[in-house]
């Protein structure tokens, strides 16, 4: 049993995020060890939740794990990690076998005509050569979400805490510079509305990424970035931030909340058009509608501001109505309550920001700069992605590395000692707010200007006026934590603007455009590809050591 007194508890591994990566690494974890797993919502939050197109994999005898790896390395722009891309790609059918073992249903392949094809449907999307997303219709992340936390609230081993916010990591410093430890976390129970204390021997950040520092995102309300922003101040080095991709094909419609239309609609026939019913994407690439993201999201970009237009528009009305309600019917009936019929019309879309590339840089075992902590998923940097994640990648990355964790925990279980009691969360100094305006009013303020200056097409002085404006966030916003008592918005909102300020001084540094980095002053890519990690400066980490 967990040890529980005076608002501590403890256990073996404190899981923080319940999407695919912390669901997937708790399962497996769970047989060894005693898991805490946090969620900041309900289990079933975050991103993987609204995971349409799939998940990508070598399954079918005409593919071949080499040509995954050069797809994905292509779409990466020439900054992947080669050796991890193997790693992450070679491990993909493995990590779909484990699903299904999960009780995970994946559409079935209704038309097989030859002996090399796999019994489930694959679909195509941006960037893959071959057919290779396997997928559960055109939701398959509510489907591994429900399939996941079926098993994990039947597991004794597994104690779930819902609506409980981290705020940030307990790390120590006990042997000596570069050898800080992480012993747990404060969280705030939402409900109770109180600062509770978790002691673990491991810590996971698995929290995802930071879609919600744009004004326009198909992330969910969760997606805030804190797991980046906890790794920073604990002193963790933060990778590639500049590389936010925007998904070209969101629904605009003014109550929609970008819904994202798949990429698998393209995959399936999809064509992009022009107001006056032209197709434009072969102006771009040869690839046209498949071409990788980063290359559609600024055709579409261009040809916007080209025309003055709010949206471009994707029809796939050519194919028999049957097929698109079969293979789409949670688009079609979204669509449809928008009051848009996608098996006759075409449908008015725009790109939205979609996918944090960057993160918390860790090693093949998802392990960071700080013993005992692991970081997995949308969270982390591990190199498979490069300067544009290639479509369907993110999910086979997050199985892959949280099965890579499980492992290295399992393995350092036996010899690491219990953590024991932490010094509890200090609100001694602090007072009730009395003006919630300001963070209302500076959250609308930083969504705004990272969409208008930080977006699709930067420039260098657009970045610096970014800047200029983080800091002065950065300042108002702390000045208020340390003056009142935390609460769910001001929280998120101290991490998104800390995650702002890590994507501008990426993005500052980047003097090219190469992937999902386009700037107006630096229109090619350098002859030499390298990864931007900051590296947080010595005195100024935020860690609490007693
Ligand atoms: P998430 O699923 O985002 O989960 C994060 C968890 O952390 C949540 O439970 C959240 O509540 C919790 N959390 C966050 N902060 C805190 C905190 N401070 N305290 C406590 N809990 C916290 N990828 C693909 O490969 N294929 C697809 O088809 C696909 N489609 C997509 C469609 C959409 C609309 C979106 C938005 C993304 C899509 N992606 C897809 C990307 C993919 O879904 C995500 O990258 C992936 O699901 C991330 O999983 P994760 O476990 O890392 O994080
Ligand atoms: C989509 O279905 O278009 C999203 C796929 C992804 O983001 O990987």
């Amino acid at each position: 049993m967990p040890n529980q007194h005076a608002n501590q508890y403890e256990y073996d591994v404190l899981i923080i995020g319940s999407g695919a990566a912390g669901l997937s690494l708790a399962l497996e974890l769970a047989p060894q060890a005693r898991v805490a797993l946090l969620s900041k919502c309900t289990l079933h939050s975050g991103s993987t939740q609204y995971a349409q197109g799939g998940i990508s994999a070598v399954l079918n005898a005409n593919d071949s794990i080499q040509s995954h790896v050069d797809d994905t390395l292509n779409a990466g722009a020439g900054l992947c990690d080669p050796d991890i891309v193997h790693y992450t790609v070679s491990q993909g059918a493995e990590r779909i076998q484990w699903l299904i073992q999960q009780g995970m249903e994946f559409t079935r392949n209704d038309n097989r005509s030859d002996s090399g094809e796999s019994e489930y449907h694959l679909t195509r999307e941006g960037g893959h050569s071959h057919r290779r997303v396997i997928h559960a219709e055109d939701a398959t992340g509510a489907a591994l979400a429900d399939s996941l936390t079926e098993q994990v609230l039947e597991n004794n081993n597994i104690d779930v805490f819902e609506r409980h916010l981290v705020i940030d990591l307990i790390v120590h410093n006990k042997q000596g510079p570069g050898q800080r430890r992480c012993e747990g976390a404060y969280v705030l129970d939402r409900d109770a509305d109180h600062v509770k204390t978790f002691a673990a021997r491991f810590v996971v950040l698995a929290s995802g990424g930071a879609g919600k520092v744009y004004l326009y995102t198909s992330n969910p309300d969760e997606a805030t970035g804190d797991g980046i922003a906890m790794a920073w101040r604990a002193g963790c080095r933060i990778a590639n931030m500049e590389f936010i991709q925007f998904h070209p094909t969101c629904l605009y419609h003014p109550a929609a909340k970008s819904f994202l239309i798949s990429e698998a609609v393209r995959g399936e026939g999809g064509k992009l058009l022009l107001p006056d019913g032209s197709q434009f994407m072969s102006d771009f690439d040869p690839r046209g509608e498949l071409a990788p993201r980063d290359i559609v999201a600024r055709a579409i970009d261009h040809e916007m501001k080209r025309l003055g237009s709010d949206y471009v528009f994707l029809d796939i009305s050519h194919r028999p109505a049957d097929f698109i309600t079969r293979h789409f019917p949670n688009i079609y009936a979204r669509c449809l309550e928008y009051g848009y019929d996608m098996t006759t019309q075409p449908i008015p879309v725009v790109p939205a920001a979609h996918y944090t590339c960057g993160g918390i840089v860790i090693d093949r075992n998802g392990q960071t700069d700080i013993h005992n902590l692991f970081a997995v998923g949308e969270v982390s940097f591990t190199g498979l992605h490069g300067a544009n994640r290639m479509a369907s990648n993110s999910l086979l990355e997050c199985l892959v590395f949280a099965h890579a964790a499980a492992g290295k925990i399992q393995s350092l279980l036996p010899d690491s000692p219990a953590v024991g009691w932490q010094v509890p969360w200090d609100e001694s100094r602090v007072t009730d707010s009395d003006e919630e305006v300001v963070v209302s009013h500076n959250w609308e303020e930083l969504r705004r200007f990272m969409w208008d200056y930080v977006g699709i097409v930067r420039t260098t002085k657009r970045l610096q006026r970014a800047q200029r404006r983080i800091d002065l966030l950065h300042n108002e916003i702390n000045e208020y934590y340390r003056n009142f008592r935390v609460s769910n918005d001001l929280i998120e909102l101290r991490n998104l603007v800390l995650v702002a300020d890590l994507i501008i001084r990426s993005a500052l540094q980047r003097t090219e455009s190469r992937g999902l980095h386009y700037t107006l002053d630096y229109p090619e890519p350098a002859p030499l590809a390298h990864n931007t990690v900051l590296i947080p400066e010595s005195g100024q980490h935020h860690y609490y050591d007693y």
